[in-house]
């Protein structure tokens, strides 16, 4: 690629990495999970990182996430460079611009799922009006859990709570929607739902998406694969 067009394909990407490295450890105990990533992740698709245990998967998530800071290189989502925020500004960042999904789903047990999908809402401090229902109320349809809203995660399927996790982490229309193993707790029938589902969400909703996983079977619902080894992209 020339300098012109990687500066292009830098501007319209969702998220991009330059020269990225993530050092663990000090002397003999050094760890270089990540030596030197170059990666665009172009906006409105479905991005699978695949590559063996170690190979510095979690690290790159992590680091394209602003959930941990990298050793060299930069990181730039919407057009920000992560590397410029301090960790207050990092924090604020995150919220506004990020969603997670995790292997655990990580609902909150005493909320219900219809509260616990406006929960980033209400910790971001934005007011609930008429649109932000709205959005709730079509994710809640696209996400086939409408009629569920009034439950408990414990009244609700695994699948279906992983469900209510990707409308929660999709309420602030984020930048990017990141998955670490979104489907490592669910087995073949309701990983293929989930995994529809997160396709769904960027082909119908324009979202950005990058899931981790080791499996080949969900790494075939994304548009494109990024696979890893030990700490490069190959
Ligand atoms: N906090 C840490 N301190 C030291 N080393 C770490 C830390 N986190 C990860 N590592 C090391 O960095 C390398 C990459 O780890 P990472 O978690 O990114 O791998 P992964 O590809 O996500 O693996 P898995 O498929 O098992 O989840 C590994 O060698 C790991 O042991
Ligand atoms: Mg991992």
């Amino acid at each position: 690629m020339t300098t012109t067009t990687r500066q292009a394909t830098q501007e319209t990407a969702a998220a991009s990495a330059r020269g990225l490295t993530k050092t663990y450890g000090q002397g003999d105990a050094q760890v270089h999970a990540l030596r030197g990533i170059d990666l665009d992740l172009p906006r409105g698709r479905f991005a699978a990182i695949m590559g063996p245990s170690g190979s510095g998967k979690s690290t790159l998530m992590h680091c394209l996430a602003g959930l941990d800071q990298a050793t060299g290189g930069t990181v730039t989502v919407a057009g920000t460079d992560l590397g410029s925020l301090d960790d207050d500004a990092l924090t604020i960042f995150r919220r506004e611009h990020v969603g997670f999904v995790f292997q655990s789903f990580n609902l909150l047990p005493m909320l219900t799922a219809g509260e616990n999908i406006m929960l980033p809402l209400e910790l971001g401090g934005r007011r609930v009006d008429d649109a932000m229902r709205e959005r709730a109320h079509l994710l809640a349809d696209i996400l086939g859990v409408a009629d569920r809203l009034g439950h408990r995660p414990a009244e609700l399927s695994g699948g279906q709570q992983q469900r209510v996790a990707i409308a929660r982490a999709l309420i602030t229309q984020p930048d990017l929607l990141f998955a670490d193993e979104p489907t490592g707790n669910l087995d073949s029938a309701t990983s293929a739902e989930v995994l529809d589902h997160l396709r769904r969400s960027a082909r119908e909703l324009g979202q950005t998406v990058v899931m981790v996983t080791h499996e080949r079977d969900a790494a075939a619902y994304a548009d494109y694969v990024v696979t890893m080894q030990d700490g490069r992209i190959v």
